[in-house]
């Protein structure tokens, strides 16, 4: 089969296009015939050499952490599933990739596929949605009438983000690019904010939680947002906690892990029309390399997506 494999870290031209051998299913798992996969920043940092738990001994590896496709075949004890069955999944672990004509998923990383949606629209829900909840829900702890400021609304996470918070009736201030404004208000943002040229401490106040999609500077300058006992929570790395103790705050840096039935209740709000995934571009396989330059370059909208097989 066809996948697309790094062999060393570096730029966009070390994606190469490989024949490798498609996987066998072991017990309670699948083989998936992938259909689409989708690009997270994940892949890239990967493909950089800038993952901790991403070493040189490990590769060459296939890249990819999501997808939608169909069951091709499963390993003993698997009977939840049909062969031809569409599911979506996110991958645990790096030994796999989804940038590719087959992978092995296991049970707890896979969930249907929701049926409004096309396999492109299914492989960009994944990792970036699953992200969204874990943060404003199981580290959050967001709940109706709770007030939360997300940084990088229109991203690949803030998109589904700003989505899940308003489900929950809460109340959403988000900063993005001025040309992302009005994408982030018809996802249903309450408040816009341009980090271009406004600064969200002086709008933002008293917010019961920080979803921190950028970190730097901007995590810096979100502790003054935070009412006391509020809380930042960090996609990307742990905050440092003293700042959180001046603030009388608390904060939490996590990362994201694969839930089938987290997969499923966000499988159920996007069949009742209250989520959607938004697509801005898709790339076939054989040109992953033009699909990362693209998400590298920022301002994307929502999610782009690879497209394996039509
Ligand atoms: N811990 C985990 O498990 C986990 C999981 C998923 C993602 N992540 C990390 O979380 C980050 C976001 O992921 P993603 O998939 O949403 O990425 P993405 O699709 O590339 O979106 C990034 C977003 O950040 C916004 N942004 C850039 N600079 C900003 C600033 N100074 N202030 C506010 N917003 C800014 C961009 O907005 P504009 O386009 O409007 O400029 C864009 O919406 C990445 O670093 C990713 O690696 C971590």
């Amino acid at each position: 089969m066809k996948a697309i494999r790094i062999h060393r870290f570096g730029g966009s031209e070390v994606l190469e296009l490989d024949d490798v051998p498609v996987p066998q299913p072991r017990e309670n798992e699948l083989l998936i015939r992938v259909h689409a996969a989708s690009v997270n920043p994940v892949d890239y940092k990967i493909r950089r050499g800038t993952v901790p738990w991403v070493t040189r001994e490990m590769l060459p590896i296939t890249l990819g952490r999501d997808l939608s496709g169909t069951v091709e075949s499963a390993g003993a004890g698997v009977d939840a599933f049909r062969q031809g069955e569409a599911i979506y999944g996110m991958l645990g672990s790096i030994d796999r990739g989804s940038y590719a004509e087959y992978v092995v998923v296991k049970l707890n990383e896979a969930s249907p596929k929701p049926a409004r949606l096309s396999h492109i629209e299914a492989a960009a829900v994944p990792l970036a949605a699953l992200t969204a909840w874990q943060g404003l829900f199981d580290h959050g702890h967001l709940d109706a009438g709770k007030t939360v400021l997300m940084h990088g609304g229109s991203g690949g996470v803030g998109h589904f983000a700003i989505q899940f918070a308003k489900v929950k009736d809460a109340t959403v201030l988000t900063t993005a690019s001025g040309q992302n404004l009005d994408f982030v208000r018809e996802l249903g943002a309450d408040k816009a904010i341009d980090y271009q040229s406004q600064r969200f401490e002086e709008i933002a106040r008293d917010v019961d939680l920080v979803l921190d999609l950028v970190a730097g500077e901007t995590q810096e300058r979100s502790w003054s947002v935070l009412k006391p006992g509020g809380i930042l929570v960090s996609a990307l790395g742990e905050p440092p906690p003293e700042k959180a103790r001046q603030r009388g705050a608390r904060a939490v840096g996590f990362r994201a892990h694969p839930n089938s039935g987290q997969l499923a209740e966000i499988g159920r709000l996007i069949e009742q029309g209250k989520v959607r995934p938004v697509v801005m571009g898709t790339y076939p396989l054989a040109e992953a390399r033009q699909a990362h330059e693209r998400l590298e370059r920022g301002h994307v909208r929502g999610k782009i997506v690879i497209v394996v097989a039509e």
